[in-house]
């Protein structure tokens, strides 16, 4: 199918290779020079694609699911530090009647790596001597902190341990490193007074992003609603 890109840095260059590996192809790349585009005009550029990947950096995301609403092309959103804005793009969507699959991961083993942590979590909640803890590393270049996998295993362990309390304000620390070229490493912590438990997720490319991000685009087209990529993975998950 024909997947147009918008974002052309590590990420989207990666998304190339792997979707025309995948026997896609990518006629469109909208890169750093169009942000001066307003979404009708981007809109004009998506026409005939099956799918649009967006990675590019979080003050694009409104106008980039916009372009993709109006072209009517379902659309994957693998950039992250947007959520503040979710409930404004998920009525964007919503009212246009299209589809987004969104992810602060799109890597398989992240996926997975949620339900070990909330397993976990619900094990460690019956044990409140036990605290919880997240760390996550990234490389230099990365803008956001922390990231959005920790934000989303933050709200996982988060409601597991605290239930209605987590709305409260009841959250677990999250500490957050940024240097060298680090793909991505995450983990989780439950310490007690005598020992500790550490999960750990190494993201050791990140052409496992970018495969789940193609897998994404797969799964969008023909579906509407606005999806979280934990939905692609329950799916599979559930076959
Ligand atoms: N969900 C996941 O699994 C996952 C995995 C890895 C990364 N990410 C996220 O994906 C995003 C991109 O990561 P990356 O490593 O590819 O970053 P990157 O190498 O900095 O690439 C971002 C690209 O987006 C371009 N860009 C910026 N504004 C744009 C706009 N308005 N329209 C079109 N292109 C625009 C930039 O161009 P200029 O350089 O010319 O500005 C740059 O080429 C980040 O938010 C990162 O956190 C998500």
């Amino acid at each position: 199918m024909k997947i147009a890109l918008i974002g052309y840095g590590a990420m989207g260059k990666l998304i190339d290779q792997l979707a025309v590996e995948r026997r896609h192809k990518v006629p469109v790349v909208i890169e750093g020079t169009d942000a001066g585009l307003s979404a009708a005009e981007l809109a004009g550029k998506l026409e005939g694609v099956a799918a649009v990947i967006d990675f590019t950096v979080a003050a694009a995301v409104r106008r980039n699911v916009e372009a993709c609403m109006i072209a009517q092309v379902p659309v994957v959103v693998g950039t992250t530090g947007w959520l503040d804005q979710k409930a404004d793009i998920e009525k964007l969507v919503s009212d246009a009647g299209g589809a987004l699959v969104y992810g602060a991961n799109f890597s398989i083993g992240v996926n997975l790596f949620y339900k070990i942590a909330a397993y976990a979590a619900e094990l460690f909640a019956k044990f409140p001597e036990y605290e919880a803890f997240i760390d996550e590393q990234h490389h230099s270049r990365k803008k956001d902190a922390p990231s959005g996998t920790a934000l989303k295993i933050e709200e996982i362990v988060s409601s597991k341990l605290f239930g209605e309390d987590a709305d409260e304000g009841v959250r677990v620390p999250i500490a957050a490193t940024r240097a060298g070229n680090i793909p991505g490493t995450h983990r989780v912590g439950f310490d007690g007074p005598a020992d500790q438990i550490l999960l750990t997720h190494t993201a050791r490319s990140r052409e496992g992003f970018a495969l789940g991000a193609v897998m994404a685009a797969e799964w969008i087209v023909g579906k509407k609603g606005f999806f979280d990529f934990t939905d692609v993975v329950s799916e599979t998950l559930k076959r």
